[in-house]
Protein backbone atom coordinates (compact mmCIF):
# COMPACT_ATOMS: atom_id res chain seq x y z
CA UNK A 1 0.00 0.00 0.00
CA UNK A 2 1.48 3.44 -1.14
CA UNK A 3 1.39 5.92 2.28
CA UNK A 4 1.85 9.42 2.18
CA UNK A 5 2.70 11.05 5.28
CA UNK A 6 1.80 14.57 6.45
CA UNK A 7 3.84 16.32 8.93
CA UNK A 8 4.58 19.56 10.26
CA UNK A 9 7.23 19.55 13.28
CA UNK A 10 10.03 16.70 14.75
CA UNK A 11 8.19 13.59 13.09
CA UNK A 12 8.87 11.44 15.59
CA UNK A 13 5.41 9.49 14.14
CA UNK A 14 7.00 9.62 10.70
CA UNK A 15 10.12 8.09 11.83
CA UNK A 16 7.97 4.98 13.71
CA UNK A 17 6.41 4.24 10.65
CA UNK A 18 9.81 4.53 8.40
CA UNK A 19 11.17 2.26 11.30
CA UNK A 20 8.09 -0.31 11.63
CA UNK A 21 6.15 -0.39 8.30
CA UNK A 22 8.55 0.74 5.41
CA UNK A 23 11.08 -1.53 5.04
CA UNK A 24 11.08 -3.78 1.68
CA UNK A 25 8.54 -6.62 1.77
CA UNK A 26 6.45 -4.86 4.36
CA UNK A 27 2.76 -4.26 3.60
CA UNK A 28 3.33 -0.48 3.13
CA UNK A 29 5.46 1.84 1.34
CA UNK A 30 5.74 5.82 2.16
CA UNK A 31 6.10 6.91 -1.06
CA UNK A 32 6.00 11.01 -0.16
CA UNK A 33 6.29 13.03 2.68
CA UNK A 34 4.41 16.33 2.75
CA UNK A 35 5.19 19.35 5.22
CA UNK A 36 3.40 22.82 5.93
CA UNK A 37 6.56 24.33 6.86
CA UNK A 38 10.67 23.93 5.38
CA UNK A 39 13.29 22.91 7.49
CA UNK A 40 11.86 20.42 10.06
CA UNK A 41 13.05 17.67 11.31
CA UNK A 42 10.79 15.18 10.06
CA UNK A 43 11.85 16.15 6.35
CA UNK A 44 15.68 15.17 7.52
CA UNK A 45 14.12 12.19 8.89
CA UNK A 46 12.68 11.28 5.25
CA UNK A 47 15.37 12.65 3.10
CA UNK A 48 17.89 10.11 5.49
CA UNK A 49 15.74 7.54 4.50
CA UNK A 50 15.92 8.73 0.82
CA UNK A 51 11.92 9.50 0.62
CA UNK A 52 10.46 11.87 -1.37
CA UNK A 53 9.59 15.16 0.08
CA UNK A 54 7.79 18.25 -0.77
CA UNK A 55 6.44 21.42 0.93
CA UNK A 56 3.00 23.00 0.47
CA UNK A 57 2.39 25.69 3.15
CA UNK A 58 -0.08 28.57 3.67
CA UNK A 59 2.43 30.73 2.32
CA UNK A 60 -0.58 33.37 3.62
CA UNK A 61 -2.78 32.17 1.05
CA UNK A 62 -5.68 31.06 1.27
CA UNK A 63 -7.00 28.16 2.50
CA UNK A 64 -9.01 26.60 0.28
CA UNK A 65 -6.25 27.31 -2.18
CA UNK A 66 -3.80 26.04 -0.44
CA UNK A 67 -6.13 22.24 0.27
CA UNK A 68 -6.39 22.29 -3.77
CA UNK A 69 -2.27 22.46 -4.06
CA UNK A 70 -1.75 19.71 -1.20
CA UNK A 71 -4.35 17.60 -2.64
CA UNK A 72 -2.61 17.40 -6.42
CA UNK A 73 0.51 17.09 -4.76
CA UNK A 74 -0.91 14.32 -3.03
CA UNK A 75 -2.57 12.21 -6.09
CA UNK A 76 0.37 12.90 -7.70
CA UNK A 77 1.90 9.96 -5.38
CA UNK A 78 -1.50 7.32 -6.10
CA UNK A 79 -1.74 7.14 -2.02
CA UNK A 80 -3.90 4.36 -0.72
CA UNK A 81 -3.59 6.17 2.52
CA UNK A 82 -2.96 9.51 3.69
CA UNK A 83 -1.70 9.73 7.29
CA UNK A 84 -1.52 13.18 9.25
CA UNK A 85 1.44 12.81 11.36
CA UNK A 86 1.76 15.96 13.75
CA UNK A 87 -0.02 17.92 10.52
CA UNK A 88 -0.67 20.92 12.42
CA UNK A 89 -2.72 22.66 10.18
CA UNK A 90 -6.73 22.91 9.74
CA UNK A 91 -7.54 21.05 6.13
CA UNK A 92 -11.28 21.78 4.56
CA UNK A 93 -13.21 19.31 2.24
CA UNK A 94 -11.04 20.72 -0.54
CA UNK A 95 -8.69 18.44 0.79
CA UNK A 96 -9.91 15.53 2.34
CA UNK A 97 -13.27 14.90 -0.40
CA UNK A 98 -10.14 13.91 -2.95
CA UNK A 99 -9.42 11.33 -0.53
CA UNK A 100 -12.72 9.66 0.93
CA UNK A 101 -12.23 7.06 3.60
CA UNK A 102 -8.27 7.10 3.09
CA UNK A 103 -7.06 10.02 5.45
CA UNK A 104 -6.61 9.24 9.20
CA UNK A 105 -5.25 11.62 12.20
CA UNK A 106 -2.80 10.94 15.52
CA UNK A 107 -4.30 12.66 18.21
CA UNK A 108 -2.96 12.93 22.03
CA UNK A 109 -5.88 12.12 24.27
CA UNK A 110 -8.86 9.45 24.28
CA UNK A 111 -11.21 11.61 21.75
CA UNK A 112 -13.88 13.07 22.42
CA UNK A 113 -11.78 14.21 25.55
CA UNK A 114 -9.54 17.69 24.83
CA UNK A 115 -9.63 17.90 20.72
CA UNK A 116 -7.86 20.70 18.99
CA UNK A 117 -4.07 22.24 21.06
CA UNK A 118 -2.23 21.33 23.83
CA UNK A 119 -4.65 18.22 24.72
CA UNK A 120 -1.78 16.93 26.96
CA UNK A 121 -1.91 19.91 29.22
CA UNK A 122 -5.48 19.93 29.07
CA UNK A 123 -6.22 16.98 30.09
CA UNK A 124 -3.34 17.14 33.51
CA UNK A 125 -5.37 20.76 34.08
CA UNK A 126 -8.61 18.74 34.05
CA UNK A 127 -6.82 16.37 36.59
CA UNK A 128 -8.06 13.32 34.84
CA UNK A 129 -6.64 9.74 35.95
CA UNK A 130 -6.79 8.07 31.99
CA UNK A 131 -5.61 10.67 28.57
CA UNK A 132 -4.50 8.50 25.68
CA UNK A 133 -3.94 8.26 22.20
CA UNK A 134 -6.42 8.31 19.46
CA UNK A 135 -6.04 7.49 15.54
CA UNK A 136 -9.44 8.65 13.85
CA UNK A 137 -10.40 9.11 10.53
CA UNK A 138 -9.91 13.14 9.57
CA UNK A 139 -12.79 14.64 8.90
CA UNK A 140 -13.80 18.78 8.34
CA UNK A 141 -14.44 19.10 11.85
CA UNK A 142 -11.11 19.01 14.03
CA UNK A 143 -10.53 15.79 16.07
CA UNK A 144 -14.04 15.25 15.24
CA UNK A 145 -13.87 11.71 12.63
CA UNK A 146 -14.58 8.33 14.58
CA UNK A 147 -11.89 6.50 16.23
CA UNK A 148 -10.49 3.79 14.46
CA UNK A 149 -7.52 2.87 17.27
CA UNK A 150 -7.17 3.88 20.78
CA UNK A 151 -5.62 3.23 23.78
CA UNK A 152 -5.65 4.65 26.82
CA UNK A 153 -2.15 6.29 29.15
CA UNK A 154 -2.74 6.56 33.19
CA UNK A 155 -1.91 9.97 34.30
CA UNK A 156 -0.04 9.34 37.81
CA UNK A 157 0.13 11.69 40.54
CA UNK A 158 2.80 14.49 40.12
CA UNK A 159 3.07 14.13 36.15
CA UNK A 160 4.58 17.26 34.18
CA UNK A 161 3.58 17.57 30.31
CA UNK A 162 6.72 16.26 30.00
CA UNK A 163 6.44 13.23 31.92
CA UNK A 164 3.17 12.67 30.21
CA UNK A 165 3.87 13.49 26.74
CA UNK A 166 7.03 10.90 26.64
CA UNK A 167 4.64 8.25 27.72
CA UNK A 168 2.00 9.37 25.19
CA UNK A 169 4.30 9.39 22.46
CA UNK A 170 5.56 5.67 23.23
CA UNK A 171 1.74 4.58 22.38
CA UNK A 172 1.73 6.65 19.69
CA UNK A 173 5.00 5.14 18.20
CA UNK A 174 2.57 1.40 18.02
CA UNK A 175 -0.78 2.72 17.42
CA UNK A 176 -0.23 4.43 14.26
CA UNK A 177 2.27 1.53 12.51
CA UNK A 178 -0.65 -0.89 13.67
CA UNK A 179 -3.25 1.48 12.09
CA UNK A 180 -1.36 1.37 8.91
CA UNK A 181 -1.07 -2.12 8.78
CA UNK A 182 -4.53 -2.77 9.30
CA UNK A 183 -5.37 -0.70 6.52
CA UNK A 184 -2.61 -2.55 4.56
CA UNK A 185 -4.25 -5.65 5.10
CA UNK A 186 -7.85 -4.77 4.70
CA UNK A 187 -9.05 -5.10 7.62
CA UNK A 188 -10.14 -1.64 8.90
CA UNK A 189 -14.00 -1.20 7.67
CA UNK A 190 -16.14 1.99 7.92
CA UNK A 191 -20.35 1.01 7.99
CA UNK A 192 -21.87 2.56 5.50
CA UNK A 193 -25.06 2.01 6.99
CA UNK A 194 -23.42 3.69 10.26
CA UNK A 195 -20.46 5.77 9.22
CA UNK A 196 -19.13 6.40 13.05
CA UNK A 197 -18.69 3.01 13.49
CA UNK A 198 -15.02 1.42 12.41
CA UNK A 199 -14.99 -2.48 11.93
CA UNK A 200 -11.56 -3.69 12.83
CA UNK A 201 -11.94 -7.27 10.69
CA UNK A 202 -10.11 -9.99 13.00
CA UNK A 203 -7.17 -11.27 11.20
CA UNK A 204 -6.41 -15.09 10.47
CA UNK A 205 -6.38 -17.11 14.08
CA UNK A 206 -7.61 -14.21 15.88
C1 LIG B 1 1.87 14.02 18.16
O1 LIG B 1 1.77 14.03 19.54
C2 LIG B 1 0.49 14.03 17.60
O2 LIG B 1 -0.41 13.39 18.45
C3 LIG B 1 0.18 15.50 17.52
O3 LIG B 1 1.40 16.10 17.15
C4 LIG B 1 2.48 15.31 17.63
C5 LIG B 1 3.46 15.10 16.52
O4 LIG B 1 4.68 14.63 16.93
N1 LIG B 1 -0.92 15.71 16.61
P1 LIG B 1 5.78 14.19 15.87
O5 LIG B 1 5.98 15.34 14.87
O6 LIG B 1 5.33 12.94 15.18
O7 LIG B 1 7.04 13.97 16.67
Amino acid sequence: MRVVVLVSGSGSNLQSLIDDVHAPGDAARIVLVVSSHPGVKALERAEAAGIPTAVVGLDGGERAARDRRLADVVEAADPGLVVLAGWMSILTGDFLDRFPDRVINLHPSLLPSFPGLHAIEQALAWGVRYTGVTVHYAEEVVDGGPPILQEPVAVMYGDDAEALTARIREVEHRLVPEAVRLFAAGRVRRDPSDRRRVQIVPGEGE
